[in-house]
């Protein structure tokens, strides 16, 4: 029975482990920090669809939905996506999807992408985001919680930045 636990408890901590091969390892955002992002940075609500990339417990998902959006989360790991489902059953709304999010592409109506990142990858998700907008054919908006990008912030509140994407432009047409 000890051997069965711990070997258990060895594959939980091996899945933590091996997320990090593909993005940020489980750390989760502030939940205060959160609340007064959707408050002061972005008033998130009703018309929003808010995307949350490694979206962990969904705590974030369960913010936005508070505030009335509708959000969708993508997390590799599939105990936190268990977790997050159960975290979030009363939110109807609110969808957690078990995926890489760099292979993913975000629902037609999303507004908004949130990201607790880190900095090894955090250039590369605002050109995922940049890719994102282009398919969709319209601008969304950005928010990193942490860290910063090289272009400039909308605006910034606490720890978290707020970025405009507009869709890249097509190359032009040579006749
Ligand atoms: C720093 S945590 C942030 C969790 C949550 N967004 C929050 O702010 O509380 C990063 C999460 O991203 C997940 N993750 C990392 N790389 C991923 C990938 N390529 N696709 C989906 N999820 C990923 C991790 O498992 C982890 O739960």
């Amino acid at each position: 029975m000890g051997v069965i636990i711990v070997l258990v408890l060895f594959i939980l901590l091996m899945i933590f482990c091996v997320v990090v091969l593909w993005g940020a390892p489980y750390v989760p955002s502030k939940p205060s920090d959160v609340a007064r992002a959707f408050d002061e940075l972005y008033q998130i609500g009703p018309d929003d669809l808010l995307v949350d990339i490694g979206s962990g417990d969904g705590l974030v998902l369960r913010a936005a939905a508070r505030r009335g959006a509708r959000a969708v989360g993508y997390e590799l790991n599939p105990v936190l996506v268990l977790l997050s489902r159960w975290f979030n059953r009363r939110y109807g709304g609110v969808h957690v999807r078990l995926a890489n999010y760099w292979r993913v592409t975000v629902p037609p109506r999303t507004t908004v992408i949130y990201t607790f990142g880190e900095s090894r990858d955090i250039e590369k998700m605002a050109d995922w985001a940049e890719h994102q907008a282009t398919l969709l054919g319209h601008r969304l908006y950005f928010i990193s919680y942490g860290f910063q990008l090289k272009r400039p912030a909308l605006r910034s509140y606490q720890a978290h930045y707020l970025y405009q994407i507009d869709p890249l432009q097509p190359p032009e047409q040579t006749v």
